[in-house]
């Protein structure tokens, strides 16, 4: 793995950091995308504080034009991409009767579209190459439902679906494709929900915690080196133990 590629989008978010870091420290030559320039200059400078090298690319997941510039823009940087980590996502949750159009529509461009967007950007080179790692970053919400998250989870739910065809297509030309499904981690967005909503929803969490981000980047982690060939189409729940589904 000494010197592999590997794209992670939204990797300034809390599970992208962890999932860079991670990377990074295993010797990948690891690249995010941005859209806010000081944002991400400020996040790079405190990752090489911790002495993590992450490379940054300009670029709007949701968008199949800067998707396939921030591909370019990596490869020029780093060089041909062997691992995609398809981790950028947002939230905007609310019940379905008084959801809007804008509301559907931003949840399912970044957290669904995306994949194909920056997938079809490095998925030839890969079958070129014969070797690559793509990875989603779904949710345990994909897996079970939310009240309040019909957007969300079917984005997450297409995130497996495309998982699981695209192995097939792909499983020929050493290209293993796996879906991580991350339960409730204390991120800026699980801290997001209101308090008293999150307080129920850790009560149902077995381990009776939120999730690390470190413990999805660990997860991740595990479909990368050249042992795991064999392991695709796979969905591995980290959730502490809230939803126990085959
Ligand atoms: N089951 C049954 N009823 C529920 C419910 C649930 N899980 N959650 C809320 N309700 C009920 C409330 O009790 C309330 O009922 P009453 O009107 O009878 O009192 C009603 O729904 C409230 O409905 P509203 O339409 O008025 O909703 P609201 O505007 O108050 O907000 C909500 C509802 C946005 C869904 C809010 O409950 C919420 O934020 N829920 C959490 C959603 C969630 O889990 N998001 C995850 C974000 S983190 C993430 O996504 C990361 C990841 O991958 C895990």
């Amino acid at each position: 793995m000494e010197g592999r590629v590997a794209l992670v989008t939204g990797g300034t978010g809390g599970i992208g950091t962890a999932i860079c870091k991670r990377l990074a420290d295993a010797g990948y030559r690891v690249a995010t995308n941005y859209r806010n320039e000081e944002r991400a200059k400020a996040w790079q400078q405190e990752m090489r504080a911790q002495g993590c090298e992450v490379a940054l690319a300009r670029g709007d997941v949701s968008s199949a034009e800067d998707a396939a510039a921030m591909v370019r823009d990596v490869e020029a940087q780093l060089g041909p991409v062997d691992v995609l980590v398809n981790n950028a996502g947002i939230t905007r949750d609310g019940t379905f009767h008084k959801m809007t159009a804008d509301q559907w529509n931003e949840v399912i461009d970044t957290n669904l579209n995306s994949c194909f967007n920056v997938t079809r950007a490095v998925i030839e080179g890969m079958r070129e190459r014969k070797w690559g790692r793509i990875i989603q970053i779904s949710s345990i919400n994909g897996q079970k439902g939310q009240y309040g998250q019909a957007n969300y989870a079917a984005a997450k739910a297409g995130m497996h679906g495309f998982t699981i065809s695209l192995a097939q297509e792909n499983a020929k030309f050493g290209i293993t494709v796996n879906t991580v499904s991350p339960g409730y981690i204390g991120t800026d967005m699980v801290m997001a929900v209101p308090e008293a909503v999150r307080e129920k929803i850790v009560a149902q969490i077995p381990t009776g915690r939120l999730g690390h981000p470190d413990e999805i980047a660990y997860a991740v982690a595990f479909f990368l080196p050249d042992e795991a060939a064999w392991i695709t189409g796979a969905n591995l729940s980290a959730n502490g133990g809230q939803y126990m589904g085959w």
